[in-house]
């Protein structure tokens, strides 16, 4: 017979999202515990621990027990300066602020609001994890947005689940925070890679849709405006309020969630005020729509 949990939680939101209470995230976890945090999170997506004080390497030593950290992703040589941030020296953690030393950004995503997105969604492999720590917080706003992409998925009536099966979407790599890629001329130089538009997570077995509004550009085999039409219908079920988890941060909040089945996004605040996150993320694999193709992926290599 199972262990009863031991790890206490509540929710926060009928559409994911829960809190985990009592844990100290800068002590050496049992593993028992982590089993049961990932148990947790393979079934609510979103998970949050409030009132954490944890140092840079503690968060890496927590985050490391969900799986192998991701390294940032190199920006193009033209984005340098903006993009690497002048206080992130640790390749694999990223400042998500809009504070800068000298007018040099030191560390990534600036200030205001941000469209919602897939970390790394643009690339073969996505993330798996992203895990953010609040540690300098705006008076108001600047609350980071969650859908939960398995009920986006269940949202779309039969025809389009039937229409997009077995579909692929482009994903590129955007720059912006609010804006589309113009993916008119060349893109070879950006970023990009084709996921299933309908992807079927690994461990929970539940297919989500995996668009996104900032990267995800293109539905294959279709026209422009076929496509233009089919993602804003894709954006539209995955923003829909129903299936979103607004959080309001406080200090420190530590917040971790699961890229396969969320997209994400962030509400603006005022640039006038310093905004400052520290993140870090598992690296994730190749992304299918059947469950099968994992094992069967798997064996070819
Ligand atoms: C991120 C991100 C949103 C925020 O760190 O990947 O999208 O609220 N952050 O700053
Ligand atoms: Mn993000």
């Amino acid at each position: 017979m199972d262990e009863p949990l031991s790890v206490r939680y509540r929710p926060l939101s009928p559409a994911c999202g829960v809190e985990i209470l009592g844990l100290d995230l800068s002590a050496t976890l049992p593993q028992q515990t982590v089993d049961e945090i990932r148990a947790l999170w393979n079934e609510h997506i979103v998970l949050v621990f409030r009132n954490q004080k944890i140092t840079e390497e503690e968060q890496l030593q927590f985050a490391s027990r969900f799986g192998k950290l991701g390294d940032r992703k190199p920006p193009p040589k033209k984005l340098k300066e903006r993009t690497e941030g002048v206080l992130q020296n640790d390749q694999r953690v990223m400042l998500v602020s809009n504070k800068t030393i000298d007018g040099s950004p030191i560390g990534s995503f600036g200030d205001g609001d941000m469209w919602y997105h897939i970390d790394s969604g643009y690339s073969k492999n996505p993330y798996t994890y992203t895990f953010l720590y609040g540690v300098e917080l705006p008076s108001e706003g600047g609350n980071t947005l969650f859908g939960n992409m398995y009920l986006a998925y269940e949202s779309l009536s039969e025809e389009l689940k039937g229409k997009l099966a077995n579909q692929k979407a482009l994903h590129i790599h955007q720059y912006e925070r609010r804006a589309r890629v113009d993916i008119s001329g060349d893109i070879s130089e950006i970023p990009h890679w084709y996921h299933p538009v309908f992807v079927t997570h690994p461990e929970s077995g539940r297919k989500s849709l995996f668009v996104d509004r900032l990267m995800t550009q293109r539905i294959e085999g279709c026209t422009h405006e076929e496509s233009e039409q089919l993602l804003e219908k894709l954006y539209a079920a995955g923003e829909n309020p129903s299936v979103v988890y607004e959080h309001e941060w406080e200090l420190g909040d530590f917040v971790m969630w699961d890229n396969r089945c969320a997209i994400h996004g962030r509400t603006w605040f005022d640039p006038k005020e310093s905004r400052l996150l520290r993140r870090c993320t598992i690296e994730g694999g190749p992304l299918y729509e059947e469950l099968s193709e994992y094992s069967q992926n798997r064996l070819q290599l």
